[in-house]
């Protein structure tokens, strides 16, 4: 069963794509390396003994997608990854993410609205909840004014599909991540943030390796145990895992609706400084850093609902916090060797 997976490069498309091909499925990549290294398929032959094909293109691109589409008439589904992540950025070049994070979509369900029958998996957000009133975080919780073109690029995303969906024999799944951390345990594939990290792990990891100075806790005033931010910290593998347990309903058939939402977190939220111990436990490195004034757009506390994946989908994250971060720590180790 060949399944196209965009943005299979990145960094949770390659966890998806080896647990992909690890429950037997044939996994075709399109990238346009924007984000990441063409070395990636090595890593994923490494774990798994297969090398999936690969196609380097934008598919912003419609006569290339169109192509793709034509090259391989058997795919089954579709896992679409290839997205512009950074929040800040999006703010500052709010084109060049309306059109990244929507064309592609765009063109993926035009191919695929052509089939008799096909299925589309969407990488959404927990961002869409924005600040919710009520922890932890059901599905159906109302959506927020996005607070960056990032983010409103997610919930144009949903709406699209539902629209699409509708009046198509396309059925699909939105799940909606936490904050995914953490890398595959052989340290074959991790996450490579470009530049200065903004997520707070790549940023305690690259600190404890000696290539930050320090750590900035970005406010200590908030209305929790500790004073700092609480999020719900997914291991990527965990998530990966989700994909295929979402991709299996739709191929089965189970689906009860012609789309479905799920949250993807472990049910359980963290301050950063809790964070913070837990990595200088699981490393042994005493950890700079310093409370500075919060970050505009933050919210307080974000933490997944997890009955319905759980009952619905029959996934659950496993593994730990202290697993996630020492992976992270044991891919830095690696990667600045
Ligand atoms: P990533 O940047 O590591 O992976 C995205 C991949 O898509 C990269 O390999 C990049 O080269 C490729 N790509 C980007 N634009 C493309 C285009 N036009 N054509 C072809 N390939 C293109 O990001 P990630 O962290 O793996 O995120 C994957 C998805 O999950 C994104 O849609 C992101 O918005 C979403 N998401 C990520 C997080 C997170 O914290 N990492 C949280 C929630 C949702
Ligand atoms: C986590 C916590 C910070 C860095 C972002 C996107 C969101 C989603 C996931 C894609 C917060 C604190 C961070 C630092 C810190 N991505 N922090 N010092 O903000 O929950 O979400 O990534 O959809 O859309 O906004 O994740 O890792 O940036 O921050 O104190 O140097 O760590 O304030 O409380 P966030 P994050």
């Amino acid at each position: 069963m060949k399944i196209l997976v965009t943005g299979g490069l990145g960094f949770i498309g390659s966890h998806t794509v080896v647990e992909l091909q690890n429950k037997g499925y044939d996994v075709i990549i399109v990238d346009d390396l924007s984000n990441a290294t063409i070395s990636v398929l090595d890593g994923i032959e490494k774990i798994t003994g297969k090398r999936p094909e690969f196609v380097q293109l934008d598919i912003r691109d419609l006569a290339g997608v169109s192509k793709l589409f034509s090259n391989y008439n058997d795919i089954l589904g579709v896992i679409h990854f290839a997205a512009s992540k950074a929040v800040g950025e999006s703010v500052e070049r709010p084109l060049l993410y309306y059109d990244n994070n929507l064309v592609p979509l765009i063109n993926l369900l035009k191919e695929l609205d052509k089939k008799d029958n096909s299925h589309f998996i969407f990488s959404s957000s927990c961002t869409v909840y924005g600040q919710a009133d009520v922890m932890p975080i059901t599905e159906d919780a109302p959506v927020q004014q996005a607070m960056s073109p990032y983010g409103n690029t997610k919930q144009i995303g949903e709406e699209i599909i539902t629209d699409v969906t509708r009046v198509s024999n396309i059925s699909a799944i939105l799940l909606r991540y936490f904050n995914p951390i953490g890398a595959h345990e052989s340290t074959l594939i991790g996450e490579l943030p470009n530049g200065v990290p903004q997520n707070l792990i790549p940023f305690i990891t690259q600190t404890a390796i000696g290539l930050r100075k320090e750590l900035s806790v970005f406010g200590d005033d908030y209305d929790t145990v500790d004073g700092t931010c609480i999020r719900d910290y997914i291991h990527v593998v965990d998530l990966a895992k989700a994909h295929v347990a979402a991709l299996d309903r739709l191929i089965k058939g189970d689906n009860i609706e012609k789309v479905e939402t799920f949250n993807i977190g472990t049910g359980k939220g963290s301050s950063v400084l809790e964070i913070i111990n837990a990595f200088e436990k699981v490393s042994g490195v005493k950890l700079p850093y310093k409370v500075v004034a919060r970050r505009e757009g933050d919210i307080t506390q974000a933490y997944a609902a997890t009955d319905k994946v759980n009952e619905i989908l029959g996934w659950k994250a496993e593994l730990s916090l202290e697993t996630a971060l020492n992976s992270a720590w044991k891919w830095e180790q690696k990667v600045r060797k």
